[in-house]
């Protein structure tokens, strides 16, 4: 029997592809987003919206016991890896205080299943790539740290209190809604994907390759590309695992265990929009590691889930899909 479930940054990027799996699957939600980076209507009307704080723990309260909230899935936070050098306090305070507050409020109101976004950014550079989850985590900036601080905190209230939680650790998440109903539609993207697909709409003149000497094949940056909606699928599978076996909390890498250089994307970016978009060679950026591959045999060893939509090429036609949206849209 599906309960509601309380979804956290539904309003955002991620958030809104798993308010769309989490209906398609039948669960009720209620979305809190201070819409700080989201926006009103990527929220479906089936789904009830309060615009507020997750740290306002009145308003939490209320919806929880209002709604008889089953289990909160926490998107809310800040994300930009470089925003986060620069402002630390401000990270610490989104991602950490704030999602101890939540924690509290989860506990508090009876909640007993919580599914957290974490990152790949907990790791750090790693010593072995593909990753494993018992990896040693050593992150490398106040984003990194801002999220495993909130994984502690989660398991240390889950030992003490009855509540479960799964810790998803997000490689780079792209793409956007096959069915063409959600997409990443924040301004000032930073996301190599989101980034090439502005360019391809003439949202932007060039793309940089930020730096070309890393010790790579090809000297540029590999990573794991998600797609958004594989991830949001991933978030069901967690939230139908937790029902099903109480009493047991998750950590698991969301990926697909394969890198894709920069140069490997933009490749894939021109070949689907049938252009060639400027590149420039730029220095490398700080905080980026060399290589960020998931080793995913634990989420396929623990969830049904299974990679879908992990072609490079579907995972970029369904971005520029959605970019050319926007542009439309003006
Ligand atoms: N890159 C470019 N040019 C750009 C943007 C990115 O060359 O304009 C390169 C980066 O240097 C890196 C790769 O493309 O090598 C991916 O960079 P992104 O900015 O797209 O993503 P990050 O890997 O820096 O970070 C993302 C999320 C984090 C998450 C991490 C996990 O933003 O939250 O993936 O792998 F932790």
């Amino acid at each position: 029997d599906k309960f509601p479930v309380l979804v956290t940054g539904g309003a955002g990027y991620i958030g809104s592809h798993a308010v769309l799996a989490l209906l398609d699957s039948g669960w009720p939600v209620v979305v809190i987003d201070n819409l700080t980076t989201g926006f009103r209507w990527a929220v479906p009307a089936e789904a009830t919206f309060v615009q507020g704080d997750i740290a306002d723990r009145a308003l939490v309260g209320a919806l929880i016991a209002d709604h008889g909230i089953g289990a909160i899935l926490h998107f809310a936070g800040s994300i930009v890896v470089p925003e986060s050098v620069a402002d630390p306090l401000g990270y610490y305070e989104n991602n950490t205080v704030k999602s101890r507050s939540l924690i509290e409020s989860a506990v508090r109101g009876g909640v007993k299943r919580f599914i957290f976004s974490s990152t790949a950014a907990t790791y750090g550079i790693p010593e072995t790539v593909p990753v494993k989850e018992d990896a040693p985590t050593r992150p490398i900036n106040p984003y990194g740290w801002s999220k495993l601080m909130t994984e502690q905190m989660l398991r240390d209230a889950s030992f003490a209190h009855d509540l479960d939680h799964v810790a998803l650790r997000y490689f780079n998440v792209a793409g956007a809604d096959p069915a063409g109903r959600a997409g990443q539609s924040t301004a000032g993207a930073t996301h190599l994907i989101k980034v090439a697909v502005e360019a391809a709409t003439g949202k932007r003149d060039h793309v940089d390759i930020f730096g070309t000497d890393y010790d790579t094949p090809d000297g540029t940056g590999v990573r794991d590309y998600i797609h958004v909606s594989d991830l949001a699928a991933a978030h069901v599978d967690a939230l139908d695992r937790l029902v099903a076996e109480p009493g047991a909390s998750h950590v698991m890498n969301c990926g697909y265990g394969r890198g894709f250089s920069v140069i490997e994307v933009l490749d894939a970016v021109d070949r689907v929009t049938n252009m060639t978009i400027d590149r420039r060679v730029s220095p490398r950026r700080a905080g980026d590691p060399p290589a960020l591959v998931a080793d995913n045999g634990r989420i396929l060893a623990t969830l049904p889930w299974r990679p879908r939509r992990d072609d490079l090429d579907t995972i970029v036609a369904d971005a520029l899909a959605w970019e050319r949206k926007l542009a439309e849209r003006g």
